[in-house]
């Protein structure tokens, strides 16, 4: 149920009776629940433009609020908030509809093609710490999105094109010749390396390079099959990425630049045809007014280089063109490091202007901010080389394990494996998807696997907690009516009522930290509750009503870490 929508349904009705029904109603949790459960800020700002008596007002609303089945008191406060209380027995009546596997979440009732574009590594070297983030936080919205009802199509846009692959390329013959191949590809990292010191020292080499680029780019049969061989071995290693982290994107996720190789041409010739681009020395270049510089000039979006070569951004204009009209997308989204907002900005632009993008397309790039070490620079290896994404998660894995194996000596080694890696790569994850994407973050190994404060850890303790309250309660009335007496049964009720309106923000505005939050705040409550009113010792109607709202909490949690692509464990 969308607690929030409901009361603010409500709230309208009472708005537009008292005549106020173009002003914003400001609907907020309650600061002190002592005064209620929310509280609606904005009479005031209504009064002040009505230049009416804000308290007054806000009386004439409050009295026409309470003739409903939701809303027991709404009470007129300080300058004008009217603080409301809403009704146990409605509350109680709404998680009892909860109880059901899938929580009475409803699914949407206008489902979109969502594409989200997200992971998209550069295929010329190894995936990076630099990937994390767009995997982890694309993974989250493709779940949350889907599980909301929508049609989600990942698409992994990996960089598999290029100059830098005449010279992989080149390096590939040169190690199979020395019967090398296969050892050479097991590591990117040194391949690529490798690779580039034979290029910049070779000059035979170099000429060799450039010479499979144009063979490359004219379709040359023998120079594509080795290029085919490293894109696979590299995507080989990407996929491995993916399904130690539980990632959903798959194989047949992967659209990568080279797709859009034969319909560079035609997209630039169309944005000249209608006047969008204009050759510039050679160039092709879309001046765009929009975004001009400190010198008052339009910024130049080049979609075709002198001599003919394409970017990163005509093969972007290609793909939206494909992803409008072959998936038929209602909304795309782009989950890119924001280094790239300038880019994105201009893109969208442009195939607006070109009727690629239709107005009622929305095209969003969810920027994210760099993964920072506890020196406050960007997180790099202690030699400075950047982390290998396959290290970084076999080392959570096992600080995970040793965590677990430090807190219980007698856990069988394979329980041990299992618990270290459900945790290790929840931590990662939640490290990243509970901060505001927006913002750069650091990467601290104690903070993230600490079993204290907003961490997976914790919440997945939180979780084994609960569950472990169900096997000492051993037989109980799974039918049992849900009775709210006490503040904090309240309160946590309100709390796990918000979930839907929760998921449908996450949908909304592409924020997973909002998911994560609520879960943190679901826990906490639940353990404040479960100090204050006992469980297994109530009489029989509290603790089977007690239980029914730890089932509710237990699934709350399960469901959201789920959808924050984090798994949970019975016992840990
Ligand atoms: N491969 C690019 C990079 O590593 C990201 C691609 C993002 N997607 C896109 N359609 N441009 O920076």
């Amino acid at each position: 149920m969308k607690l929030h929508q409901r009361i603010t349904a409500e709230i309208e009705a009472a708005f537009t009776q008292a005549g106020l029904s173009e002003h914003p109603i400001i609907l907020q949790p309650a600061k002190n629940t002592d005064f209620g459960d929310f509280q609606i800020n904005g009479v005031m700002g209504a009064a002040k433009k009505l230049k009416q008596n804000p308290r007054e007002l806000a009386q004439k609303v409050a009295d026409t609020l309470v003739n409903n089945a939701i809303i027991t008191h709404a009470e007129v406060a300080g300058p004008g908030f009217i603080n409301l209380r809403l009704s146990p027995e409605f509350l109680a009546q709404q998680l009892q509809a909860a109880l059901n596997p899938d929580l009475s979440i409803q699914k949407t009732e206008s489902p979109q093609t969502v594409v989200i574009d997200y992971s998209s590594p550069n295929l010329a070297k190894e995936m990076h710490v630099g990937h994390l983030r767009s995997s982890i936080i694309g993974d989250s919205l493709n779940r949350v999105l889907s599980f909301l009802g929508h049609r989600v199509i990942a698409q992994n846009h990996v960089g598999d094109w290029g100059t830098q692959f005449g010279m992989l390329v080149a390096y590939l013959v040169a190690q199979q010749q020395a019967g090398n191949a296969d050892l050479a590809l097991a590591d990117l990292e040194i391949f690529y390396r490798q690779a580039k010191v034979r290029f910049d020292e070779d000059p035979a080499f170099a000429d060799t390079a450039r010479d499979y680029v144009v063979k490359l780019q004219s379709g040359d049969e023998t120079v594509l099959a080795l290029w085919r061989r490293f894109v696979s071995a590299s995507l080989q290693h990407a996929q491995a990425v993916y399904a130690e982290l539980g990632l959903l994107l798959t194989e047949q996720d992967v659209m990568g630049e080279s797709t859009y190789n034969n319909q560079l041409q035609e997209t630039v010739d169309e944005l000249q045809a209608k006047g969008l681009a204009v050759d510039d020395d050679g160039a092709k270049v879309v001046f765009l007014d929009e975004f001009k510089n400190q010198e008052g000039e339009p910024a130049a979006f080049i979609v075709q280089k002198k001599g003919g070569g394409f970017l990163y951004s005509s093969t972007d204009l290609a793909c939206i063109r494909y992803r409008v009209n072959q998936l038929k997308a209602n909304r795309l989204l782009y989950v890119v490091d924001a280094r790239q907002s300038l880019h994105f900005a201009e893109l969208f632009t442009v195939a607006r202007k070109a009727d690629w993008l239709p107005e009622n397309i929305a095209a969003e790039h969810i920027p994210f901010g760099t993964m920072m070490g506890k020196d406050g620079k960007p997180f790099k290896t202690r030699s400075g080389d950047t982390v290998k994404l396959v290290d970084l998660l076999n080392e959570a894995i096992e600080r995970a394990a040793a965590l677990v194996r430090s807190k219980n000596p007698n856990l069988p080694e394979t329980d041990a494996q299992h618990i270290g890696k459900v945790v290790g790569i929840g931590a990662i994850k939640y490290a990243d998807l509970s901060k505001n994407r927006t913002s750069d973050y650091v990467f601290d190994w104690e903070q993230m696997l600490s079993f204290e404060g907003n961490t997976a850890p914790y919440l997945q303790y939180a979780y084994t907690r609960v569950q472990s309250v169900f096997r000492k309660a051993e037989t109980w009335d799974t039918n049992a009516a849900i009775v709210l007496t006490e503040p904090l049964e309240k309160q946590l009720a309100l709390e796990l009522l918000r979930f839907e309106d929760v998921l449908q923000n996450v949908a909304d505005t592409a924020y997973p930290h909002y998911l994560a939050t609520y879960l943190y705040q679901v826990a906490t409550l639940f353990s404040r509750f479960y100090e204050v009113c006992p469980i297994l010792k109530a009489d029989t109607q509290a603790k089977n009503s007690r239980l029914q709202l730890a089932k509710i909490a237990a699934a709350t949690l399960k469901q959201g870490l789920a959808l924050l692509g984090i798994e949970t464990l019975e016992v840990m």
